[in-house]
């Protein structure tokens, strides 16, 4: 298939002159780090790089998903972090922008999908206002099975609807999507006979979106969760090598790696798409809490780590963008296009008053975001700013699958590079044993 994303990095190279030198001085580093994923891979670390190729774990979840599609009207997704951002991410870019609004018929009689990933109490009442709890679904999930917003949630929720539809028919309205072999909500979900799905015990949470934590919701929503992964398995493939100039999950950790050691603290994603949002809100759980660590150099912790930060284009380019161009040089850019949109809208001349928009007249909107996304490309550019550009030629699940896996595995990469374990979050367990203790929870 043609339908690949592109890595233009050329906004980077012009940036700055070193940028190209750097690149080449840190070619043994760069083989390093591929090599150390590589061997984490064989050693069977890194779970995420298998999820492509699971064929009959994709089915298992396709039989499920035709389950809630003939029995209920709406799926629940309750989780929080990794396991909710990226369900959130696929419903954004691969459904219609309303989904929840269309009617049956135009959602081709799919369930309307929810995320709940607060626990904010209105937020809670706001979302029951609009559900009818017989004809829910629920899928609850949670790696380690005990989170306890996910479970505080799922609590609640499981009660009204005991009390609602029975404790028959609650059971089989919840899924539960957890570790195979440790955790409450396992515990729970097998003495009360829920329909279950296991998270790999080699996959992190905010790397699982690939798994039934991510295609279970969107295969309910009609999302062709094959395409998806072999988008994933598409860049498996074609982020193989060890060369930055081959590999380009490789060469995106580069440049973000030598942004980084240039004093560029800030990794700024701006995806000209609304589909691509929450694609923005994924990437920043990912990219900060993969690679936000403690590193402990000489006997002294230092602490290490990039901040992401999301914009869209053009609305933030009314917000965001001055500071992007006359603030600190202390930013990285990644710009997402998307070269052929679902739609077209021409834009009708101004009749009468409005002279000076005449131009506008007989253009369409996509042609006015493309060049909004070049004239930031280039203003960037002109400032000695780097940007990097990657182009979708649609917004399908391939593509998404081939965007997915190309930034799990820079970020694997990054870690690498920066002598951190990106898969680990010791900080947030922490921030986790205070709120048990401050709840009551014997023993904390
Ligand atoms: O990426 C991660 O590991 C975290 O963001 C987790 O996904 C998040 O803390 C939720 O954990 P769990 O799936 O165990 O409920």
């Amino acid at each position: 298939m043609n339908d690949k994303i592109k890595l233009d990095i050329s906004g980077a190279l012009q940036a700055a002159a070193w940028v190209e030198g750097e690149i080449e001085s840190n070619r043994s580093d760069l083989a390093a780090a591929a090599q150390a994923v590589d061997a984490k891979r064989k050693e069977g670390l890194l779970g995420f790089f298998d999820l492509p190729f699971n064929k009959e774990g994709a089915a298992a979840i396709k039989q499920t998903a035709e389950y809630i599609k003939g029995n209920f009207k709406n799926l629940v997704v309750i989780g929080i972090g990794g396991s909710a951002l990226g369900n959130r991410m696929l419903h954004n870019a691969l459904n219609h922008p309303r989904y929840n609004e269309l009617p049956a018929g135009k959602r081709k009689g799919c369930p309307r999908v929810y995320v709940l990933d607060s626990i904010d109490a209105d937020y809670l009442k706001g979302l029951l206002d609009v559900l009818d709890l017989k004809e829910t679904a629920f899928n609850v999930i949670t790696k380690s099975g005990g989170t306890v917003e996910t479970m505080a949630n799922f609590f609640v929720l499981k009660d009204m609807l005991k009390r609602e539809v029975g404790p028959n028919r609650a059971a089989e309205s919840i899924i539960a999507t957890t570790d195979a072999s440790r955790g409450v909500l396992l515990e729970i979900a097998r003495q009360e006979g829920y329909r279950l799905f296991h998270i790999p015990g080699n996959v992190g949470g905010r790397y699982s979106v690939l798994s039934a934590v991510g295609l279970l919701s969107a295969a309910v929503s009609g999302i062709d969760i094959d395409e998806l992964l072999s988008g994933a398995e598409t860049a498996v493939k074609d982020c193989s090598a060890h060369d930055p100039y081959k590999n380009p999950a490789l060469m995106g950790a580069a440049l973000h790696y030598i942004a980084y050691q240039r004093g560029k603290s800030i990794s700024v994603v701006m995806p000209y798409s609304d589909a691509l949002d929450y694609f923005g809100d994924w990437y920043c759980q990912l990219w900060a809490e993969s690679l936000g660590k403690t590193k402990h150099v000489n006997g002294t912790a230092v602490p290490v780590g990039q901040t992401p930060l999301k914009a869209i284009g053009a609305r933030d380019q009314h917000s965001l963008l001055q500071l992007f161009l006359d603030g600190p040089d202390d930013k990285i850019f990644t710009l997402l296009g998307v070269e052929k949109r679902q739609n077209s809208f021409i834009i009708p001349p101004p009749d009468g008053a409005g002279n000076e928009l005449q131009y506008l007249g007989g253009s369409t909107l996509e042609k006015l975001l493309a060049s909004e996304l070049e004239a930031t490309e280039s203003v960037l550019a002109k400032r000695g700013r780097m940007c990097l550009r990657i182009s979708l030629p649609t917004v399908s699940p391939y593509t998404m699958g081939q965007l997915i896996f190309f930034y799990m595995l820079m970020t694997a990469y990054m870690g690498e590079l920066m002598g951190i374990n990106a898969f680990d979050q010791p900080a947030v367990e922490e921030g986790k044993r205070i709120t048990y203790r401050l709840m009551g929870r014997p023993g904390y």
